[in-house]
């Protein structure tokens, strides 16, 4: 192979990915006068971004003026079982208003209040109405917006590129090799920083609210790089995915329609969140749905319905109702927000819900139940960075988002990814650009480590027979939802990663039939080694943490325990080629964070009011 014939693109910064956190990131970088490039394995738009429908959490205050960053980081802490990393849980919440603010100046154009200002909802786990929302469409103006301002700001688009791994100059990014998509060729990438904004990995699962490009690329590119990932152990199955009709099945039902009022009831009718409010959250939840229907109807001193609390304690509930005999007919729960508001209120404040279900679905969510159960969301764990600058420990190398861990804990609270996507793009653009000015030398491309990328991808092509792709994904699928799903157990995970290992055995033989030219086959083959390598690290942290835990259940250590919440799991690639999982003692966080956290809602309440 020549690869002097390969076509070089020449760029300070490459941002890969084009969700919120990518294009957020790709507008800093033009911002502070970098050469960019944005490189997304899709077309500009399609980001999982989109699924978070229901809004970005930001402490505004507009429909509760008792919000306060304080308040919005204790919730986020809290949410995360205390795991979250706490620098980067307070810069989310310090910093999350003015991103908003910003993405309204560029363009957004959200639900207002009756006084004019940006409209905010009830989201699970947020003290307040904290939710900046449009409609149920909210990540999809993000991303509208920011694409809308971001191709003015100058960075290059590079759309249908698939990057294939990273290349080093010594310890340092160097660039990357990408094939495109549509002609199959091999394109390198030279750059002085990379930036991940790749999301995560649900299509590892049967049943998730992932699209197609969720496959982990991020993550396993990262690893091979030599970079750590931490809390993989973490996966969020947000409690209401649609189970039933098969159409719909996994596609996700916004908590913003829980948000709006809407409740879950059992085959009884009985709504059985108020059985399940864990005491961490007993003080804060209303009891019964007499003071649950008075908060709805806007009394300020009502607590919030259980029916609000976090996503891991929701799922859990549906869960458990299904086990005890008391699921819907197809093994999840009613959602009901019908018979809790008008329709016309519904088509207004829940117009994607209502019109997508309508018509994939003949399913009339203002007249009827929607059936919903838990779906792969979201991924807390990632790529670790370093909270201010968002590097990893490869020097030149740059994660945000949702590739990214240690914001969310272990657990996300709703509404949190979309501010997330804001504020850390933005500090990863800031980071990656700093790196590029102090470099001094810029870093050269190895023409050997090249050839081996691409030679890695070609192979699957030149065999003479070997292994189905897309059957090798539908056995990982089955092997991850049915043995590292949402809840778990020593026997379940070993089996789990016995199976894992067998499919990278497969992995060897992997064969696509036919030309380079758009071969679907291929791009899943290849998809496949990027998913095998988050699936090893999930099952794996899944084993080592022995303690329940936010998103990560063990029936068999139940509880969560004190000596676990001093430590993150992280895994990287040993000298051997062999992943190696280990816990990792956390830093203790900066003065009077711990104290904001923990503290009782009464008494912060009191001392920010004190502050003025
Ligand atoms: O339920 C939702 O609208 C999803 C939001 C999120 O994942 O943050």
């Amino acid at each position: 192979m020549n690869i002097s014939e390969l076509r070089t693109f020449e760029h300070d910064v490459i941002v890969v990915g084009a969700g919120g956190a990518g294009l957020r990131a790709a507008i800093e970088c033009s911002a502070q006068g970098m050469n960019t490039a944005l490189v997304c394995k899709s077309l500009l738009g399609k980001a999982h971004t989109v699924m978070a429908e229901g809004g970005m959490a930001a402490a505004l205050g507009n429909v509760d003026h008792r919000d306060h960053w304080k308040v919005h980081f204790r919730d986020t802490m809290r949410g995360g079982k205390f795991l979250n990393v706490w620098r980067m849980a307070e810069l989310h919440a310090q910093q999350a208003p003015e991103r908003v603010r910003e993405l309204e100046d560029w363009g957004a154009v959200f639900d207002r209040t009756k006084d004019g200002l940006i409209n905010q909802r009830n989201f699970g786990g947020h003290r307040y109405p904290r939710l900046a929302h449009v409609g149920d469409r909210t990540g999809l103006e993000m991303i509208r917006t920011l694409q809308d301002y971001g191709i003015h700001q100058g960075f290059e688009v590079y759309m249908e590129y698939s990057a294939m791994d990273l290349l080093k100059d010594g310890d340092k990014v160097a660039g990357l090799v990408a094939m495109i998509r549509d002609t199959g060729e091999f394109v390198v990438f030279k750059a002085k920083a990379v930036i991940f904004a790749t999301g995560g990995a649900g299509k590892g699962w049967k049943v998730t609210s992932n699209s197609w490009e969720y496959t982990g690329d991020g993550y396993a590119m990262a690893y091979e790089a030599g970079a750590e990932l931490m809390d993989l152990e973490f996966t969020q199955f947000h409690p209401t995915g649609m189970v039933w009709p098969p159409s719909v099945a996994g596609i996700l039902v916004t908590e913003g329609v829980r948000g709006e009022g809407g409740i879950l009831v059992n085959s009884e009718g009985t709504r059985f969140m108020f059985d399940n409010i864990p005491a961490r959250f007993a003080s804060e939840t209303a009891p019964n749905a007499e003071e649950a229907n008075r908060w709805l109807e806007g009394d300020k001193n009502a607590r919030r319905p259980a029916e609000l609390l976090t996503r891991d304690v929701v799922a859990r509930a549906i869960m458990k109702e299904v086990k005890e005999g008391r699921g819907s007919p197809h093994g999840g729960a009613f959602l009901d927000i019908a018979n809790r508001r008008e329709a016309e209120y519904i088509k207004r404040k829940l117009p994607s819900m209502y019109h997508q279900f309508k018509v994939l679905a003949e399913l009339d969510i203002t007249q009827q139940p929607m059936e919903v159960g838990p779906t792969l969301h979201y991924f807390m764990g990632g790529i670790r960075v370093d909270a201010d600058s968002q590097m990893t420990n490869v020097p030149g190398l740059f994660a945000c988002g949702e590739c990214s861990a240690g914001m969310h804990g272990a657990n996300r609270l709703g509404g949190n990814s979309l501010s997330d996507l804001l504020v850390f793009g933005k500090l990863a653009g800031s980071g990656a650009s700093d790196y590029c000015r102090s470099l001094v030398n810029a870093p050269t491309i190895d023409e050997d480590q090249t050839t081996r990328i691409i030679r890695r991808a070609t192979d699957i092509l030149n065999k003479e027979r070997g292994e189905n792709p897309y059957l090798m994904h539908d056995d990982l699928r089955e092997t991850m939802q049915n043995h590292v799903g949402i809840v778990r157990t020593d026997v379940e995970l070993k089996k789990g990663i016995d199976q894992v290992e067998q499919l990278k055995q497969r992995y060897q033989n992997v064969k696509a039939e036919g030309a380079s030219q758009y071969n679907p086959g291929w791009h899943e083959a290849l998809s496949m080694r990027n998913l095998l390598i988050t699936s090893e690290a999930v099952a794996k942290a899944a084993l080592l943490r022995t303690e329940s835990r936010g998103a990560h259940t063990r029936l068999d250590h139940e509880g969560e325990q004190e000596e676990w919440l001093g430590v993150n799991v992280v895994s990287r690639k040993g000298p051997d080629g062999h992943m190696q999982v280990e816990k990792v003692a956390r830093p203790e966080p900066a003065a009077g964070l711990k104290e904001i956290a923990y503290a009782e809602l009464e008494e912060l309440e009191a001392t920010i009011a004190q502050e003025g």
